[in-house]
């Protein structure tokens, strides 16, 4: 049996093929599937941003026939910051926050202005992650993980994209940005959700297609 990503990152390729070894599946990117489509996430949840990509990749799947007869699960994820100061914002905004083209020094900078006044607990955020899934007989599965910390005083940390140098994890004594990838990988929002997904899949009616006995 076929999955899908539904994504051209070359990280998350590998983190998801890390997740899904040991399983009866050939993983493929949308590139390695030969899929090239556009696709408008305007969903106001991080659920109905998985589900639109997901649902997307699927029906394209099944009408050209790419896989022939051959069943397939597509995967697609969608993931941000969340503040609570802000409301929940960036949240599914997160890529588009201040301008697609804003530097995140800058958007980074501007959101530690933002909560110049909030103390401790009142500074807390997470990133967030959803995936969802669609099997071959069209059901559908969502999974979630999230990586709480609280908003940095100030930025640190080179490692990793994005507000990665704002979310400060006080489990680690560290920023996201101050942890190496691989070990932010294991335990990230997005490692989460693709482990919760795993589990769901095994459990789902599915399982003895792709299941190692
Ligand atoms: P995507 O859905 O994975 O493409 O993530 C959307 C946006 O959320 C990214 O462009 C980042 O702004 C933010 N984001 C998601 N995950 C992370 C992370 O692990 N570190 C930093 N920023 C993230």
């Amino acid at each position: 049996m076929k999955l899908v990503f539904a994504t051209g990152n070359k990280n998350k390729m590998r983190e998801i093929r890390e997740i899904m070894s040991g399983l009866k599946l050939d993983v493929l990117s949308m590139k390695e599937a030969g899929i090239d489509i556009d696709i408008a996430e305007d969903a106001d949840s991080f659920e109905g941003n998985a589900l639109i990509k997901a649902r997307a990749v699927f029906d394209f799947i099944r009408e050209k026939k790419i896989f022939g007869d051959e069943q397939v699960i597509v995967l697609a994820d969608d993931s941000g910051l969340e503040i609570d100061a802000l409301g929940g914002e960036p949240g599914v905004y997160s890529a588009r926050y201040m301008g697609e083209d804003t530097p995140y020094s800058v958007k980074n900078a501007e959101i530690i202005r933002r909560l110049k006044r909030k103390k401790g607990a009142e500074r807390g955020a997470r990133f967030r992650c959803v995936i969802a899934a669609i099997l071959p007989d069209g059901n559908e599965i969502i999974a979630d993980g999230a990586f709480e910390g609280l908003i940095a005083e100030e930025p640190a940390g080179e490692n990793g994209f994005g507000y990665d140098p704002i979310l400060y994890l006080p489990e680690y004594g560290r920023t996201a940005a101050q942890i190496p990838p691989e070990e932010k990988n294991r335990i990230s929002h997005r490692g989460k959700a693709l482990k919760s997904m795993r589990e769901k899949l095994s459990r789902s009616s599915i399982s003895g297609t792709f299941e190692n006995p």
